[in-house]
């Protein structure tokens, strides 16, 4: 029989909300955790443990039941009281971690009274998931919100298999030792029995933290993606694990004529205009303003892309409590004001910025109609989407352009044309090669980057992670 899979992560995929009519609706949640994550519980039918991220008076029971049914699995809800939202989420997750962990020191906080929230909430997820766990389940904790949840279970005498996957980079021993509680954190995350990343960097990173700040960690083994190390009595492993997306669903949905229909109407907003496409949750780390630059420069360097191409820039709002999250907001609105008051024509307009998130058929659609995808994030765990845009770019014709900071470059960097965010200048050059880009090569490149996403899709990462378990 199939081993039953416990996944905790600090949302659950889904957003609920109320309708004009004050009635509740639950759908599911966005972002690279749940993009990723669900297919893989879909297969296995088991339970996700999260914070369900809505009011205390939604009718919670009711609508995770129904959730449940419909997708095949259970979701087991982790309750926060306002303050934990605010020192716990918004505050050690998104304004210590998040920056810390995406080399981003000068966004960073460091406030005890938000960690010891930080503690305290995690030993509330390894409660309640010590509620719904049997004895030969998988335990399977994601990302940074919850690192000391591992711990937390073993405290509470849950001795099932217990893994961890950080789906942001880990970051280099100089970084990490700024964080006042480093041992703290470090020493929660040895109680795992394997601990995953997205890169060799960051699995490096974490063994050379590890064995350099906790006395007596030492490697025992080193192997192709993974290292054996001890500490005390115990042997834990550590490797990385690019995550990916499930390709055939991606590519199958951007086939459909509700897609192909929706990219046509869309296209034909921009008339025989080349579509560059940028889609980010708004976030600091996602290098949109260095986007903006690179654009108005390409556009300032080559007239000849002047009124025949496009940047369409989708930013979903995100950890809107957080003051950098606010000033970027503001920031990225005067950048694109300033962009189209500068070159926009009659009947054409460079730049336009949405500011909301898109249903399925509309995501899909945005990546099957753009020419080019500019993804420039200055650190990035993975980004997929690079790998959704390359998966919907079924005709083989779109160019994906893509940060060598981003955690995706070590599979699709051969074939993508990458840049260094940080540098405007050659950012621009590059617009302009995949603008010029023969067709030939255009199919070339995209023919290579599809293959390689489906070779090694979502299902291909489960497996690879948990077959080094066992
Ligand atoms: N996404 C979404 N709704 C949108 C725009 C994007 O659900 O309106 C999804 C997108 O399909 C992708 C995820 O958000 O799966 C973003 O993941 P990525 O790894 O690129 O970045 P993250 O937001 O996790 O940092
Ligand atoms: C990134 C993180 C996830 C997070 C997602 C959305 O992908 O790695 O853990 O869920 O962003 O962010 P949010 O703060 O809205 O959950």
């Amino acid at each position: 029989m199939k081993q039953r899979m416990v996944v905790i992560s600090n949302r659950l995929p889904i957003v609920v909300s109320q309708d004009d009519h004050g009635e509740w609706q639950i759908n599911p949640g966005s972002g690279g955790l749940v993009t990723a994550m669900t297919p893989v519980m879909k297969a296995n039918q088991g339970v996700w443990v999260g914070w369900p991220g809505c009011d205390e008076d939604a009718p919670i029971g009711r609508l995770l039941d129904t959730f449940a049914e419909k997708e095949g699995y259970s979701l087991a809800a982790v309750p926060l009281s306002e303050e934990e939202v605010e020192k716990y989420y918004f505050g050690f997750s998104n304004e210590t971690l998040w920056p810390l962990f995406h080399d981003m020191l000068g966004n960073c906080h460091f406030n005890r009274d938000h960690f010891e929230a930080y503690k305290k909430v995690n030993r509330k997820f390894a409660e309640r998931t010590a509620e719904v766990s049997l004895p030969d389940d998988f335990i399977w904790v994601h990302d940074y919100q919850l690192a000391m949840t591992g711990w937390n279970l073993r405290q509470l005498g849950q001795w099932q298999r217990l893994a961890f996957f950080l789906h942001i980079p880990f970051p280099e021993t100089d970084l990490f030792r700024r964080l006042p509680w480093k041992n703290e954190l470090l020493l929660s995350l040895l109680a795992y029995d394997l601990i995953g990343f997205q890169t060799l960097r960051d699995h490096r990173n974490f063994v050379r933290c590890a064995t350099s700040l906790v006395p007596g960690v030492k490697i025992v083994s080193r192997h192709r993606n993974y290292t054996i190390l001890r500490h005390g009595e115990r042997t834990f492993r550590a490797g990385h694990f690019p995550i990916s997306i499930d390709f055939e669903d991606f590519s199958a949905r951007a086939k459909t004529k509700e897609v192909a229909d929706a990219a046509w109407y869309l296209h034909e907003n921009f008339e025989e205009r080349q579509i560059i496409l940028g889609i980010d949750r708004l976030d600091y780390t996602k290098g949109i303003p260095e986007r903006f630059l690179a654009f108005e420069r390409a556009l300032e360097k080559y007239p000849e892309m002047e009124g025949k191409v496009s940047l369409l820039q989708v930013v979903v709002p995100s950890r809107t409590m957080v003051p950098d999250y606010m000033d970027l907001k503001a920031y990225l609105e005067q950048l694109a004001g300033h962009i189209n008051g500068r070159f926009s024509m009659h009947s054409w307009v460079p730049l336009r910025f949405h500011y909301r998130s898109l249903d399925p058929v509309q995501l899909l659609a945005h990546y099957r109609s753009a020419e080019i995808a500019l993804i420039t994030p200055l650190r990035d765990g993975m980004n997929l989407v690079a790998k959704e845009y390359c998966a919907c770019s079924v005709d083989n014709l779109g160019v994906l352009i893509l940060s060598e900071f981003a955690g995706a470059v070590d599979q699709l960097g051969k074939h993508a044309l990458l840049v260094n965010p940080y540098d405007v200048e050659t950012t621009a050059d590059t617009i302009f090669k995949a603008f010029i880009m023969p067709e030939g090569e255009r199919r070339r490149r995209m023919t290579l980057l599809r293959s390689q996403i489906k070779r090694f899709d979502v299902h291909q990462w489960t497996k690879s992670f948990i077959s080094k378990l066992k």
